[in-house]
């Protein structure tokens, strides 16, 4: 008789302090990276899986929003294969998705990282389920590991706060096969941080992921990058235990303008930013010279400009943010967002 698992997570967008820019086979990262979880910005997915006599492939509906969406089968059929090794009894079910962001589609906000951790948390959870098992101490670092084979920063989207994916001497336990927290002795002042994304841009990117890391084979920089974003993980990490609010910005908007020209300086080459970013750009850095606001900057791989400040701060950047920079984004419009506490299993939807 055909038997139904069912499993509902929510996961966290993600944003890099320290850029992931490059990749190995299997999804190895080229240098560790280091992350904020984000609050508002999620993904929540349901999965049900019946049980089917056994197939060489497991088959998928996958619906966004409640309605099928077979545009984006390709991918999740593409991660399906890369678990489907360690995750055998996928072949003995039918998947049905279901998926929905907090944030619009077509904002320019990646939705990689948080639906792909939803997903590898749904489907671990449904493991779990199908082997009698209730959830072990080893949960998350699993569903770290599968989320990294949809898409490398989705390792780091299964947990809240701050998360190092890669493995940096400095931080104990890390690994290059799934993210970790970073969780130790964080100063009060960077510990609780905001990140209003500003919508400049809310097309669709001009350069996927894949095209972006494959930029870095043979790129002239790439050794040199690789060493830095080491040295800028180990710095960003001593900032943020100490509270040096000045050099953690430093490091946090050195290593945004350099994954901006590692593209720019790509065979083939992007620019990203558009004149926009560049406004936003120079008025958080004014702003942060003539009156001391504690406020920096980080950007994706896109037009967007992430405002980063301390919970602290919210109240007089909040205030600058609505003067000054509202008015560069799309339709003056922007999301308040901040440091999120991570995935939460969504039972109620079972
Ligand atoms: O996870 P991917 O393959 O979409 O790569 C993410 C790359 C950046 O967002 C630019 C940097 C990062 O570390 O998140």
């Amino acid at each position: 008789m055909s038997k139904t698992y069912r499993a509902a997570w929510s996961a966290p967008s993600n944003i890099a302090f320290i850029k992931y820019w490059g990749k190995y086979p299997g999804q190895i990262p080229a240098n560790a990276s280091l992350s904020m979880s984000l609050d508002a910005c999620s993904t929540h997915t349901e999965v049900v899986a019946e049980t089917i006599p056994f197939c060489d492939f497991p088959e998928i509906v996958f619906k966004f929003e409640g309605k099928e969406k077979p545009s984006f089968l390709p991918k999740i059929e593409q991660f399906i294969r890369a678990i489907l090794p360690e995750m055998k009894w996928l072949t003995e079910c039918r998947l049905i998705i279901d998926s929905r962001n907090t944030f619009p589609h077509s904002s320019g906000i990646a939705s990689s990282a948080s639906a792909f951790a939803a997903l590898a948390l749904c489907l671990t959870d449904i493991e779990q389920q199908w082997q009698g098992n209730s959830q072990n101490a080893g949960f998350f670092r699993t569903a770290s590991h599968r989320a990294r084979l949809g898409s490398g920063s989705a390792a780091r989207s299964v947990y809240g706060g701050y998360t190092v994916w890669g493995k940096p001497p400095v931080i104990a336990g890390s690994s290059q096969q799934f993210a970790v927290p970073f969780d130790d002795e964080i100063n009060n002042e960077l510990a609780d941080l905001h990140d209003d994304v500003l919508l400049i841009d809310v097309g669709e990117k001009s350069v996927s992921s894949t095209a972006g890391h494959g930029l870095m084979n043979g790129h002239p920089y790439a050794e040199a990058r690789f060493i830095r974003a080491a040295d800028n993980l180990h710095q960003l990490t001593v900032a943020m235990r100490s509270g040096d609010v000045e050099h953690f910005f430093d490091i946090l908007e050195e290593e945004a303008l350099g994954l901006h020209a590692l593209m720019m300086a790509s065979q083939p080459n992007y620019i990203l930013m558009r004149p926009n970013t560049l406004a936003a750009i120079e008025r958080i850095r004014q702003v942060r010279r003539s009156e001391h606001l504690p406020v920096g900057f980080t950007l994706d791989a896109g037009a967007n400009v992430h405002v980063i400040y301390p919970h602290t701060a919210e109240q007089s950047v909040s205030k600058f943010v609505k003067a000054e920079l509202k008015s560069l984004c799309a339709n003056e419009l922007y999301i308040c967002d901040r440091i999120g506490q991570g995935p939460k299993p969504n039972r109620h939807e079972q």
